[in-house]
């Protein structure tokens, strides 16, 4: 069953998302080599708390991390730890905010210090995957629209497309259907209705796309030790078109 929300739920979930998007561009401001993730973990439990909101992940299936911290070649579900961070990481963190009951999901890439030139490209092309992809998130459309919308953006640079974590639906619970997966073909799979709230949230490697799980059972790792980046947001399909709940540009 694929929940569709009220236009009040949608509203109540963009409170949501904004505090999720002010606390991204605070962690942009903070981090910095020397900082660890487990610092960037408390300092977003607390902002959370401080504004009523609670850090959803935290007992989430057994997590036990208010966000997820996933540095290089960690695709996604890293562990925050206490490890310094080191110039020229790149770290996607990512956090769910409930905000009385209502959540939203947002990771971003943060570069610690100088990073790269082909970290940056990385970057930058997995960002415009994300924004070309919003805009297929239209009443009427197909979830393979999305998915294709992001394999365009990204063939020409030859960067793999994790397979094996999608975007999905969201509402009281994190991950709720329909899986959106960050590949497709135009006109395929289900019809998107407004009223959905998902996330749209493409992890791409600078080299292949296949992950391996680490011993903790939690931590995804690109197979060829390759960096690994991720942009995220939570998406309300209306009838006006698509609402990013989490945009930092808004807040
Ligand atoms: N925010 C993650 C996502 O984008 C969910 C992480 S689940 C957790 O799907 F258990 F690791 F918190
Ligand atoms: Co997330």
């Amino acid at each position: 069953m694929i929940e569709r929300k009220s236009e009040r739920e949608i509203e109540q979930m963009h409170e949501a998302g904004k505090l999720v998007a002010r606390i991204h561009k605070e962690i942009a401001k903070i981090i910095k080599p020397g900082i660890t993730t487990l610092e960037i973990d408390s300092f977003v439990e607390n902002y959370l708390l401080k504004n009523g909101a609670k850090p959803a992940q935290k007992g989430y299936q057994g997590y036990e991390f208010a966000t997820c911290a996933s540095i290089n070649d960690e695709i996604c579900h890293g562990f925050p730890r206490n490890e310094p961070l080191k110039n020229g990481d790149v770290v996607t963190i990512d956090f769910v905010a409930d905000l009385n009951g209502a959540l939203a999901d947002s990771a971003w890439t943060h570069p610690v210090g100088e990073i790269s030139e082909e970290a940056k490209k990385l970057c930058e092309v997995t960002k415009e995957a994300l924004y070309q992809s919003i805009k297929e998130a239209l009443d009427g459309n197909r979830i393979g629209d999305i998915g294709a919308a992001i394999e365009e953006i990204v063939a020409p640079y030859n960067y793999g497309i994790v397979r094996d974590f999608a975007g999905h639906g969201i509402g009281p619970t994190i991950h709720e259907e329909p899986n959106i997966p960050h590949f497709g073909s135009r006109g395929k799979g289900k019809r998107l209705k407004e009223g959905m709230v998902i996330t749209i949230e493409p992890m791409i490697n600078l080299g292949f796309w296949p992950s391996k799980m680490d011993n903790n059972g939690w931590t995804a790792r690109t197979v060829d030790g390759s960096l690994s980046v991720q942009y995220e947001h939570t998406i309300a399909i209306t009838k006006n078109g698509p609402i990013i709940l989490t945009e930092q540009d808004d807040v």
